[in-house]
């Protein structure tokens, strides 16, 4: 038995609830694990807000929020290859039910083991953004010495984009507003404040020629306005703008399997993905951490550890 925070029924954060729940059975492919750290996403509260084809896979209510997670495997199902009972892990909640829980069942292919060295609460943060940045700097495959532009850069993966990014040489203009210009300078990005310059004649100043590469996190008008920044449209990755493809970019190709994770584990170990986190919040306080990341304007990781 353990406890678990969710949702009764779709809707908005009124719809949220706190339950208690027998552990649950890991099914084919699934490991249970007493989670230690779950990561925050926006996809969360997108979930809990209303049905989304091929995500909660018409999973009964209440349901789980949480997709990501850390913690130690206490049982496995059938046909789960490569992993231990008391294996310290970290994966995806993909198949079974949500992280925000003191235990939960990861998808065993979409888990891998957290290497010595690394935290839970470090690991707990790489499923969903951290091997999100590596996937979208893969997929421009830029040389050294290439600009980018990391619109929506103080976010969760905008943080880790901008930190692989100048581990690849790789020079970084980032946007955001005004509290994140902090978080972005101590990585080295050139930030623009988008509270209080013009984005565009701010870029064009600094890059001329235009960007060899874009990496938007943050969609919708903002997306729009800096997509002619771009010298080539394909260049544009948006992360989570599905109307991307209209201005000539692509949305981001995920690799949600244990070698990617397991690649995100070595580069934070390396300290090259170290993410920035900047809220640990306890179980009891899962509605103010969601709160932080639905708002819109979170900053870096945020994330909740179980006691
Ligand atoms: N496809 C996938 O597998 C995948 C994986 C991860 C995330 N995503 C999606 O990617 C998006 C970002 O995820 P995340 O985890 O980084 O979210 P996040 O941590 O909430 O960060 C989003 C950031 O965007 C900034 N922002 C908002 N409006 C902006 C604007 N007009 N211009 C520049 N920055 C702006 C926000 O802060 P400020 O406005 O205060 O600067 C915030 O820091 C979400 O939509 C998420 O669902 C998709």
């Amino acid at each position: 038995m353990g406890q678990a925070w969710g949702f009764g029924k779709h809707g908005g954060p009124e719809v949220q609830e706190f339950f208690d729940r027998p552990d649950p059975v890991p099914g084919r492919g699934e490991v249970l694990i007493r989670v230690a750290v779950a990561g925050v996403n926006p996809l969360d509260h997108v979930l809990r807000s209303g049905p989304v084809p091929g995500l909660d896979g018409g999973r009964p209510f209440p349901r789980v929020l949480g997709m990501e997670a850390a913690g130690t495997v206490l049982a496995l199902g059938e046909d789960v290859d490569g992993l231990e009972v008391g294996d310290a892990v970290f994966g995806f909640a993909l198949t079974g039910d949500g992280t925000y829980a003191e235990t939960t069942v990861l998808s065993a292919p979409n888990t891998a083991r957290i290497p010595a060295g690394l935290s839970a609460t470090v690991a707990a943060t790489l499923p969903v953004a951290g091997t999100t940045a590596v996937d979208a700097l893969d997929q421009l495959g830029l040389p050294a010495g290439a600009t980018i532009l990391v619109n929506g850069v103080g976010g969760g993966v905008g943080l880790a984009v901008a930190r692989l990014a100048a581990a690849r040489e790789l020079r970084v203009i980032g946007t955001g507003s005004t509290a994140k210009r902090e978080h972005a300078e101590a990585i080295g990005v050139r930030f623009i404040d988008y509270t209080a310059e013009d984005v565009v004649a701010a870029a064009r100043e600094l890059v001329p020629d235009g960007f060899a590469g874009i990496v938007d996190l943050a969609g919708g008008t903002s997306l729009r306005t800096v997509a002619p920044l771009a010298k080539e449209p394909r260049t544009i990755i948006s992360v989570g703008d599905m109307s991307v493809p209209d201005l000539g970019g692509r949305l981001v190709e995920r690799r949600l399997d244990r070698a990617n994770l397991e690649r995100a584990a070595r580069l934070a170990l390396d300290g090259v993905l170290a993410p920035v986190i900047t809220a640990v919040h306890p179980l009891s306080d899962a509605p103010a951490a969601l709160a932080t990341v639905e708002n819109g304007h979170s900053a870096g990781k945020v994330v909740i550890k179980m006691a």
